[in-house]
């Protein structure tokens, strides 16, 4: 038997199903919190087996889109939406009409941008029916590529685990594993090589490890991510897919911090405690990532570069100050990452307005 909304017990603000007979739209919006400001999250277009699959999908995004907002000091709450389809066939600009009409019904209360299955360009034709979306493409007033900003966040992130760990934020002669060298993690590097640190890396595209060659001919590369797992590195950087540490692999992790720019990392969140009984630093992945959110969330106002690198910045202190707490109620910065987000919340607007 499949649980209800309510029965699942998640805490959600609000869960809004949208439904066109017109374009075949079925598309679920989920509210977790808006305390701090509407809750602003990406459409995930996804060819869900079931209704309840889509439902669970986006009572868990837009939970972690509120704790992800909240630490990352934004006015915003946490969001999602999904859309059932495959966005291969169903994806047509009456549906997305529809929806940016269904995403207008819901009064700013939800503000969307892209996820899987969604680009700037349908966000171009979900402005066309609302105001509440950000992520437009860049003829249309958007504001582009978030992953400068996602790299440059997962950086200052990885100097506040060091400064930690080491005594000094400088990562001058650290080693360094990036895995996944694409968007974000082929800028990572780019950080990394010049703040003199020592990289290796590894990719399953070819020519995405070419690319990197043709930049620093020197680099060393592993021969995939467990390889660069057991190599002896003082930071492993997960900028791939989720996932990447699990029950089979933690053990053999060389490194002493864990920061990248993947999404969800750790296959259970469990191993966040594995990996702490360990005496591994595992810096929680939706607190290091959000220079990409904090950049598209700026759109709201009339984006201003200078605005969104300081607000990116200030993941190094948010990164210091989850590590106090860990130290002081010794648990994991994974709980205490959340601890903080959970405040952060309670307190609401005029508290995060303050800061
Ligand atoms: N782009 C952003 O601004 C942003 C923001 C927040 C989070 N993230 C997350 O960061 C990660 C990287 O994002 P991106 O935009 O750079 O994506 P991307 O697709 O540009 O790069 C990912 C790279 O990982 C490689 N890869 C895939 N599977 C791999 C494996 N098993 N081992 C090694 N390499 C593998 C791919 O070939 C690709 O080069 C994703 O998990 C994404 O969800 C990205």
């Amino acid at each position: 038997m499949t649980l209800g909304v309510f029965e699942r017990g998640t805490g959600h603000e609000q869960v809004v199903f949208g439904y066109d007979r017109a374009t075949g739209l079925k598309a679920i919006v989920g509210l977790y919190s808006t305390a701090l400001g509407p809750g602003l999250g990406g459409t995930r277009f996804y060819p869900y087996a079931s209704e309840d699959e889509a439902l669970d999908d986006v009572l868990r995004l837009s939970h972690g889109m509120a704790y992800k907002n909240a630490l990352a000091g934004l006015p915003l709450g946490g969001g999602k939406a999904v859309i059932i389809g495959d966005p291969a066939v169903a994806k047509t600009p009456a549906l997305l009409e529809a929806y940016g009409r269904f995403v207008d019904s819901l009064a700013g209360r939800y503000i969307t941008a892209v996820d899987v299955g969604t680009d700037a360009a349908d966000m171009d034709i979900v402005a066309t029916q609302t105001k509440y979306v950000v992520g437009r493409s860049a003829a249309a007033g958007g504001i582009g590529d978030p992953s400068p900003y996602t790299a440059f966040g997962v950086y200052q992130g990885m100097r506040a685990a060091a400064a930690h760990r080491w005594g000094s934020e400088s990562l001058a002669g650290k080693r360094v594993g990036v895995a996944g060298v694409g968007k974000v993690g082929h800028l990572l590097l780019g950080h990394l090589l010049e703040e003199g640190a020592e990289v290796v890396i590894t990719d399953v595209r070819q020519e995405a490890v070419d690319a990197v060659r043709r930049l620093y001919p020197n680099i060393a590369v592993a021969a995939d991510t467990d390889e660069l797992i057991r190599t002896e590195l003082d930071v492993f950087a997960p900028c791939a897919m989720g996932g990447v540490l699990h029950d089979g692999n933690v053990d053999a992790l060389a490194a002493e911090i864990v920061c990248g720019a993947a999404n969800n990392q750790l296959a259970h969140p469990g191993l966040a405690d594995a990996l702490h009984r360990r005496g591994v630093l595992y810096a929680p992945d939706y607190l290091v990532n959000a220079g990409g959110v904090i950049h598209v969330a700026d759109e709201l106002h009339g984006y201003d570069a200078d605005r969104v690198r300081q607000r990116t910045a200030r993941i190094f202190d948010t990164m210091r100050e989850v590590l106090t707490l860990t130290e002081k109620e010794n648990v994991t910065p994974l709980a205490a990452a959340n601890r903080l987000a959970e405040e952060r919340m309670a307190a609401g607007a005029p508290a995060a307005a303050s800061r």
